[in-house]
This record gives structure tokens, C-alpha cells and sequence, in this order.
């Protein structure tokens, strides 16, 4: 009954014109808002270390039916999941709504209503901002123009602190911290769990400078081990030893250490003893752990990598702390002191070529794969049948 008689009035070309009215009208009601940040528009683009960003959102005149909504939409199916702002706040020119956008990789799509506007983010994740070409205008900076822009200075401007104060006792002994930064990016020095010094203390104008040339904050970018070394001092000799890691010769220390915080360790983002190695160094993810058909060397589950390798340098091939037989033989005691005399009679085990490697001396690792290998003993071939041994004697 009721079903037909609602069909009935929608049939009404009356009512469909003022329906239709009605639809326009709050379409126009829709503009009563203004997206502040990020500019909406195609082809927005982020780059960053965390896969979110920030939305403001001013409304002039906010009653219940004007206030904004916006939704995480699920592929092109529509609006989805209703966002809780982080934060909403009044002043003369409208209220603010801040909302924290979480993004996946690649396309993200927002919906905001009233009006049904679509907000589009491309979002690709980057190790180090380095590479980042700031200068490019197609890539968004949001301190481009000003530290601050103007829609949002009345609040967050110099020596104008937001509503809930920084907790003042903990900074009250720190006079040169940066409440500007601070008011914006609190997160930032504080969700992780462990923490870089200088960004716990919020001295971000340590290393950021406002009103650069290129963009209003500054990054570090380049060589930005010059800016580490201005306070590890002892990390810049690393550069002269013989063997330096790769990413460390090239001063880019960030690609590994976040320089604010991150989730592990000396603020990495895996584990520094082996997940942050294979993370890069993916063909060696296979010698985490002991698996069907394959023997790791029992040393990487419990101290990894860095048991024989130095993340930053040093004078041996590899970045090794020893040289390899001297290496091996450190925790393989019944060895040391051996020259020649292992696996049978009077094997050498140095000072001749490695008939497998040009240009690299005998060693255990002549034999034994260090990091791991589908024969017993992490031997190169099988024992059995001296398979290994043909390895090298034909
Ligand atoms: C030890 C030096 C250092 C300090 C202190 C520091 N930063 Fe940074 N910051 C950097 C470097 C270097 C980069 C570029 C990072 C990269 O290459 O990924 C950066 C990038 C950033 C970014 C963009 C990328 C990201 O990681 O999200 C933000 C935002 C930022 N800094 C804010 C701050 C704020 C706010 C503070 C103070 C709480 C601060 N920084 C303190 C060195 C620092
Ligand atoms: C009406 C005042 C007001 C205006 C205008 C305003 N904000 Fe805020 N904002 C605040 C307050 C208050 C906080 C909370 C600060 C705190 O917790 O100490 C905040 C927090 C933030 C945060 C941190 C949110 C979080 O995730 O913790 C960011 C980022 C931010 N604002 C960005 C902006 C940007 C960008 C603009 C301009 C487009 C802007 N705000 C304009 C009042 C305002
Ligand atoms: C008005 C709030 C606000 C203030 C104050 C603020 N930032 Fe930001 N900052 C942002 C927003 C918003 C972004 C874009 C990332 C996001 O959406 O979370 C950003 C991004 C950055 C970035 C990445 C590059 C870029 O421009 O997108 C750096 C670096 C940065 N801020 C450093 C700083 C430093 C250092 C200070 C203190 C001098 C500071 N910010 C003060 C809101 C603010
Ligand atoms: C303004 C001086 C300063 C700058 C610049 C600086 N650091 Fe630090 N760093 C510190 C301080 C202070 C600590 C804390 C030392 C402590 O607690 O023993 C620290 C600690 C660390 C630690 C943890 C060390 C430990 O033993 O726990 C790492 C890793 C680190 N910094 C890396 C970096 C990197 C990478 C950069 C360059 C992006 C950098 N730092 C730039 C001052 C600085
Ligand atoms: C390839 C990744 C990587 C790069 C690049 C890198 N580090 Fe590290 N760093 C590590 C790992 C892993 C550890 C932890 C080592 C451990 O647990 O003993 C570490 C530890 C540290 C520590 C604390 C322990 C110590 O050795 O004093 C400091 C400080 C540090 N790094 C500074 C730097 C600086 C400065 C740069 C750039 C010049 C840099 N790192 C580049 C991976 C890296
Ligand atoms: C951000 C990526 C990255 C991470 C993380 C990383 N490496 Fe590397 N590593 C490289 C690059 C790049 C090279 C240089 C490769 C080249 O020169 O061909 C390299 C080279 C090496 C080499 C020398 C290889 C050779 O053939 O001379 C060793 C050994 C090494 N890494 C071990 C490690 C260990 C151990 C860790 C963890 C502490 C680690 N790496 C973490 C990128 C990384
Ligand atoms: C027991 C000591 C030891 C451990 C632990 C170890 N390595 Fe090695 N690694 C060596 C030795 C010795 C060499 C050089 C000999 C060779 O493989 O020819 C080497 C060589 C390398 C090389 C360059 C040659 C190649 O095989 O690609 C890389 C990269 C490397 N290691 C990465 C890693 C990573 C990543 C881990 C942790 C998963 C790790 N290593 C754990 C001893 C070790
Ligand atoms: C930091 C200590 C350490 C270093 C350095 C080290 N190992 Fe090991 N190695 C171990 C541990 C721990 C095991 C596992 C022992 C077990 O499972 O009983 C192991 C196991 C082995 C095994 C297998 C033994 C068996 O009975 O299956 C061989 C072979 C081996 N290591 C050779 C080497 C060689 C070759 C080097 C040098 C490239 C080396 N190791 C360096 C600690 C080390
Ligand atoms: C010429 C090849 C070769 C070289 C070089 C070599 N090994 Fe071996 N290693 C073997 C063979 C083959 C076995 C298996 C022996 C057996 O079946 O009894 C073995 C077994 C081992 C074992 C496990 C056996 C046990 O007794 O637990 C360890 C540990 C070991 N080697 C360490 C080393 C170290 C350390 C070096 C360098 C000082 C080294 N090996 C050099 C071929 C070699
Ligand atoms: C990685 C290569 C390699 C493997 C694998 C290897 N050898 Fe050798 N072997 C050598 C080298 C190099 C010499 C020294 C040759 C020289 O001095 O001209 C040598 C020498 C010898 C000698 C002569 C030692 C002496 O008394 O002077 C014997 C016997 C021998 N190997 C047997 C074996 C047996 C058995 C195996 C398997 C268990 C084996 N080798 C595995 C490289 C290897």
C-alpha cells in the first residue's frame, strides 16, 4: 500500500520538478565549503614515508545539514566508510574540519558530501625523500608558498599556539623547540616507537630551515649525510675505510633511519639485525630460517646479518668485521688456529686462490655458503657422492 502510493506521488511531474529543485538547491549548498588542503583537482600526486595526509575543510555557516561528510570510497563503488575528524574547530571565519586520510598505494578516491566531490590521491610510498624532485610543480609540497599558509595561520601561526598546548612540561626545560611545527606534525614526533633524539625534542629547525629558496621548508635532500655527520661526528670516518655499504657511500642515510622515528630500533624501518637487509637485499630473505630443503646458517635467525656484516662500512670485502676465515673461526673455535687440515687430510683452507671466485683468496666461504644452501653443512654441493668436491676438482 504504501510503496504504491509513494511510486504514485514520484510519478507526479510536479513533484518530480520540485524534488529536482530541491536537489539543486542543496547541490549549491554543497559549495558553502571549502576544501583548504590538499588542493582537490586531478592528478594530485603524494610522495611520502607514511601513507597518509592531512584534509582541512572550512565550512562558513555550519548547521547540521551543511556540515561536510567525507567518505573513504572503495574502488569506484561508491562512497564507503564515513571518516571521524581528528579534530574540529571554530573561528569567526567558519569552522575547520581536520581529517586524517589514510591512503593505499595508488589510487585513492575520497567522496565528500553534500555535492558528491571527489577528492583523488595517487599515493606512492618513498624510502627517502632524497630523490624528490621539490622544484617539480606537478609534485605536491604542501609548504611550497609558506610555511604557513594564510587559512590556516590565524591558528597555527608564529607564536600563536593551538587550542591544547604542547605538553609544556616536558618542553619547558627545551626553550629552543619549534611549537610551529609542532602544532601541525605532532604525530610525527610521536607515534613510533623509537624515537631520534632531536625530533622527540622537537627541535625540528635543527635540520628544517623555513624560507629556503626552492621550498618554504626545507628537506634535506642530497647528500644528506653532511647534516647527520653535523652531530655524529664519528660516523663520517666510516667513509674511509676500504669497503663502504652502498647506500652509506652515496650519504643516504635515511633510506635506512628515519630521521624523526620509526618502528624498530636505532629508528629503522624493519629489523636492523636482518629484516631491513632483506628488505633491499631480497635474495637472501630465504636465509631468515631453517625450511623444507633448505639449511640457513643458524647464526642469522638469532643475531643476523650484522653478525658478520657492518650496515655502514668497514676495511673488509663485504663490509665484514673480519676477514672470512678469521670471521668464521671467532665462533667456530674448534677451527681457529687451522690452516690447512679441514674437510680431509691436508686441505688448505687459505692462502691459494679460490678456483671459483677470479681474483678472491681460499676460504671457508670457498666451500660453505655463509648465508645458506639446500646441502648439509651449507656446503655448495652435496657430500654425498662428492658432489662438493667436484665443485673444484674435476
Ligand atoms: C635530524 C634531523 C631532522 C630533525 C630533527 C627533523 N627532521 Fe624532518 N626531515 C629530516 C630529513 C633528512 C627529511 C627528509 C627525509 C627523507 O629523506 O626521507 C625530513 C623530512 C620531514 C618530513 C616529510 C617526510 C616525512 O618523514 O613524513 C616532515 C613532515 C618533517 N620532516 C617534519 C619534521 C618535524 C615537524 C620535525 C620536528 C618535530 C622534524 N621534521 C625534525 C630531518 C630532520
Ligand atoms: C580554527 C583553528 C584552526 C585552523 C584555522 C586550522 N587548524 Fe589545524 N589544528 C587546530 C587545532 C586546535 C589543532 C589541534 C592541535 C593540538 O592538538 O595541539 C589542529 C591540528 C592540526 C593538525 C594535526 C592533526 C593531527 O592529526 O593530530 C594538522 C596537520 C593541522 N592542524 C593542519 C592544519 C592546516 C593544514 C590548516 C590550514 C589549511 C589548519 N590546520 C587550520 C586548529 C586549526
Ligand atoms: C598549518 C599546519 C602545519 C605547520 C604549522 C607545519 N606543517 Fe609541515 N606540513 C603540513 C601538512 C598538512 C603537510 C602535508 C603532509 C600531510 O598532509 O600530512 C606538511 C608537510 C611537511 C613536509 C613534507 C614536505 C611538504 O611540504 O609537503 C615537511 C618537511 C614539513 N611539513 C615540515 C614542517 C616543519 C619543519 C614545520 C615547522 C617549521 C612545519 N612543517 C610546520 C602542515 C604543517
Ligand atoms: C642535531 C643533532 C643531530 C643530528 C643532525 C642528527 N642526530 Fe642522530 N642523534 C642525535 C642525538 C642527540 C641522539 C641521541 C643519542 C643518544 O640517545 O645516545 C641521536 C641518535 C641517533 C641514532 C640512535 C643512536 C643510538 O645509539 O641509539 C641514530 C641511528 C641516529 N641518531 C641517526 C641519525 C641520522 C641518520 C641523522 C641524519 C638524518 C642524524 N641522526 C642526525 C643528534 C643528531
Ligand atoms: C643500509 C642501511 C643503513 C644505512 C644506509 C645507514 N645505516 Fe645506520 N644503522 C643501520 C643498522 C642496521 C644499524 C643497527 C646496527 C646494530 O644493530 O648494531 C645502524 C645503526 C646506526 C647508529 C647507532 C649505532 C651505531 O653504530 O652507532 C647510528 C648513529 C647510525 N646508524 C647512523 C647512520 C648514519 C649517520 C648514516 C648515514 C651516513 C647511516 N647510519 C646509514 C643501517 C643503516
Ligand atoms: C636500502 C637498500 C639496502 C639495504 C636496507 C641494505 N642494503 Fe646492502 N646494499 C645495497 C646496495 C644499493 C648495495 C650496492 C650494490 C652494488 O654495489 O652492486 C649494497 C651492497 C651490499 C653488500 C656488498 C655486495 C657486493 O657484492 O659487494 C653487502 C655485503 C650488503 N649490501 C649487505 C647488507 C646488509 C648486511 C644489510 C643490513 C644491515 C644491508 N645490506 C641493507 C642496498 C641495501
Ligand atoms: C656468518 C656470517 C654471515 C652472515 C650471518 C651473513 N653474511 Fe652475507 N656474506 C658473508 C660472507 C663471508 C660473504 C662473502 C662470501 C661470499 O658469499 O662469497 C657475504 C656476502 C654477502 C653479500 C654479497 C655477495 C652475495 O652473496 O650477494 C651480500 C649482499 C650479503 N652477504 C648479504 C647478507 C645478508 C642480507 C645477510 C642476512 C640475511 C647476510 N649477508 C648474513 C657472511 C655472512
Ligand atoms: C657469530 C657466530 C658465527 C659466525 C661468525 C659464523 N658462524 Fe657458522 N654457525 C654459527 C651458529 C650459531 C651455527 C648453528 C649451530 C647449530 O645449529 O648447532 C652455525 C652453523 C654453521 C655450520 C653448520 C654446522 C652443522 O653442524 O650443520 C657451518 C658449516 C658453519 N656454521 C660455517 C660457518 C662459516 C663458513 C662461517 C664463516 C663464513 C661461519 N660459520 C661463521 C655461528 C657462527
Ligand atoms: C674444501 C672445502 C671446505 C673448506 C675450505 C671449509 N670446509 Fe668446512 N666442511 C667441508 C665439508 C665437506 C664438511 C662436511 C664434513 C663431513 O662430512 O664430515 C665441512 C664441515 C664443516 C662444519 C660442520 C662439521 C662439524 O664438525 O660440525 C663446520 C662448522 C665447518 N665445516 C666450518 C668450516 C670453517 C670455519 C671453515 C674455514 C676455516 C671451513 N669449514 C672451510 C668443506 C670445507
Ligand atoms: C672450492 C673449491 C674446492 C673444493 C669444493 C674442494 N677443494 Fe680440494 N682443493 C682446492 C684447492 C684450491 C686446493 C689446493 C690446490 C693447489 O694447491 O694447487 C685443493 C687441494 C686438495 C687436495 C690436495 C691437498 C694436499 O694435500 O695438498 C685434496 C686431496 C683435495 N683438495 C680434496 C678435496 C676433497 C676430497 C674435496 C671434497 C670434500 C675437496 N677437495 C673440495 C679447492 C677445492
Amino acid at each position: 500500500m504504501l510503496i504504491r502510493s509513494v511510486v504514485r506521488v514520484f510519478r507526479s511531474p510536479a513533484v518530480f520538478l520540485v524534488l529536482l529543485a530541491a536537489c539543486l538547491l542543496s547541490g549549491r549548498e554543497a559549495v558553502a565549503y571549502t576544501i583548504l588542503t590538499p588542493p582537490p583537482g586531478p592528478g594530485l600526486t603524494i610522495q611520502a614515508r607514511r601513507p597518509a595526509a592531512t584534509l582541512v575543510i572550512r565550512v562558513r555557516d555550519a548547521t547540521e545539514e551543511t556540515r561536510p561528510r567525507v567518505y573513504a570510497a572503495s574502488g569506484d563503488k561508491g562512497p564507503g566508510k564515513v571518516l571521524v575528524p581528528v579534530g574540529r574547530w571554530q573561528r569567526p571565519e567558519g569552522l575547520f574540519l581536520h581529517y586524517r586520510l589514510r591512503l593505499r598505494r595508488g589510487r585513492n578516491t575520497f567522496v565528500i558530501r553534500p555535492g558528491d566531490r571527489k577528492l583523488v590521491i595517487r599515493y606512492r610510498p618513498v624510502r627517502a625523500l632524497g630523490g624528490i624532485d621539490f622544484v617539480d610543480p606537478a609534485v605536491y609540497v604542501f609548504h611550497r608558498r609558506a610555511v604557513v599558509p594564510a587559512a590556516c595561520a590565524a591558528c597555527h601561526g608564529k607564536g600563536r599556539p593551538v587550542a591544547t598546548p604542547p605538553e609544556t612540561s616536558r618542553f619547558a626545560r627545551n626553550p629552543a623547540y619549534s611549537p610551529l611545527c609542532f602544532s601541525c606534525h605532532r604525530r610525527l614526533s610521536r607515534q613510533e616507537k623509537w624515537l631520534h633524539g632531536p625530533s622527540a625534542n622537537v627541535l625540528c629547525l635543527d635540520c628544517h630551515r623555513t624560507g629556503g629558496r626552492k621550498t618554504q621548508v626545507t628537506i634535506p635532500s642530497g647528500r644528506i649525510n653532511e647534516l647527520c655527520f653535523g652531530c655524529h661526528v664519528n660516523k663520517k670516518k666510516l667513509l674511509q675505510k676500504n669497503f663502504v655499504h652502498g647506500p652509506y657511500a652515496i650519504g643516504d642515510c635515511t633510506v635506512c633511519h628515519d630521521p624523526h622515528g620509526d618502528a624498530y630500533k636505532y629508528q629503522l624501518w624493519a629489523d636492523g639485525r636482518a629484516g631491513i637487509c632483506v628488505g633491499c637485499h631480497s635474495d637472501k630473505k630465504k636465509s631468515l630460517k631453517k625450511s623444507l630443503g633448505f639449511y640457513s646458517h643458524g647464526i642469522i635467525e638469532g643475531r643476523g646479518c650484522i653478525a658478520c656484516h657492518d650496515p655502514h662500512a668497514s676495511d673488509n670485502r663485504f663490509q665484514l668485521h673480519h676477514p672470512i676465515n678469521q670471521l668464521c673461526v671467532s665462533c667456530h673455535v674448534e677451527l681457529q688456529g687451522v690452516r690447512k687440515g679441514h674437510p680431509v687430510g691436508n686441505h688448505p683452507l687459505q692462502g691459494v686462490p679460490d678456483p671459483r671466485h677470479k681474483g678472491r683468496e681460499f676460504s671457508c666461504a670457498s666451500c660453505h655458503n655463509p648465508h645458506g644452501s639446500p646441502y648439509r653443512y651449507l656446503l655448495i654441493g652435496d657430500v654425498l657422492g662428492g658432489h662438493v668436491c667436484s665443485k673444484c676438482h674435476h
